[in-house]
């Protein structure tokens, strides 16, 4: 089966992982797996450009890998920091406009500086938006969304009952992006880690084995093509979806 470019989704969230288990096949330490990574990156974005993915989301940091060995934290910062500084330059000759969600002010003074940086240089690329959940949670959204709300309501500015579905999406960090149609994980684990609880409802999942650094572009459009052969109900039955394609 070949990709149909007319049916590719709008939005791909990724959940990259195993680059610690990648490295450690190798006989290497778990930074090596997480330098690696980056090529990985590199391919996807430009996979995803190529066949007409407007936003694709990767979760690089969640608010617990902050748990990590001091070391593992750091050397992660720092390959963030050197490679988004590396990588603007592509990202701009490409058209990808890069952008950010999470607790960014959590990340360490550099870090958030490098990013800022690299949002406002690309900010007026339209081909294609990479958002990278960094220092992101799931439960961490929700819960800064609802305080907002909550203030929004006690100062007159919300009624009650005016709070609905768009209301609640209009206050995540994602309020800018549609929900993704498609959600990957590499590496085997079969479970979401905090990552987009609301904006994945309706989401297709697709998990594989191959870890991380070993995900490349033929792997990634297996993963559309998967997405692609489904039929999306949203809660209808198959004939009434049958019925609407006709
Ligand atoms: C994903 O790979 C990268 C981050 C979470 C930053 P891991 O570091 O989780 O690799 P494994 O899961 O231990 O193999
Ligand atoms: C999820 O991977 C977070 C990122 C990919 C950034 P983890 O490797 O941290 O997830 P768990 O803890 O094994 O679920
Ligand atoms: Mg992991």
């Amino acid at each position: 089966m070949s990709l149909d470019k007319d049916k590719v989704p709008q939005h791909i969230a990724i959940i990259m992982d195993g680059n610690g288990r990648w490295a450690k096949q190798q006989g290497e330490d778990r930074i090596f797996g997480h330098h690696e990574g980056v090529n990985s990156v590199r391919e996807i974005v430009e996979a995803a450009a190529e066949v007409g993915v407007k936003y694709l989301t990767l979760y690089a940091f969640s608010t617990e890998n902050w748990n990590r060995p001091k070391e593992e934290v750091d050397a992660l910062m720092e390959l963030l920091v050197a490679t988004i500084s590396m990588e603007t330059p592509q990202l701009n000759k490409n058209g990808v406009k890069l952008e950010a969600i999470g607790n960014l002010k959590s990340l360490p003074q550099g870090c958030y500086d490098e990013l800022q940086q690299s949002i406002e240089i690309t900010k007026n690329n339209t081909r294609l938006t990479l958002v990278l959940a960094l220092s992101y949670s799931s439960k961490w959204e929700i819960i800064e969304a609802v305080k907002q709300l909550a203030t929004e309501v006690k100062e007159g500015k919300t009624a009650i009952d005016a709070i609905d579905e768009n209301s609640i999406a209009q206050h995540l960090c994602t309020k800018k992006y549609p929900d993704p149609e498609l959600m990957i994980r590499t590496s085997g684990e079969h479970r979401i880690s905090n990552f987009l609880l609301w904006q994945l409802a309706y989401a297709e999942f697709y998990f594989t084995d191959t870890l991380w650094p070993d995900f490349r572009k033929k792997e990634f459009f297996d993963a559309i093509k998967s997405y692609q052969s489904r039929e999306r109900r949203f809660g209808k039955t198959s004939e009434q979806i049958k019925n609407e394609i006709k």
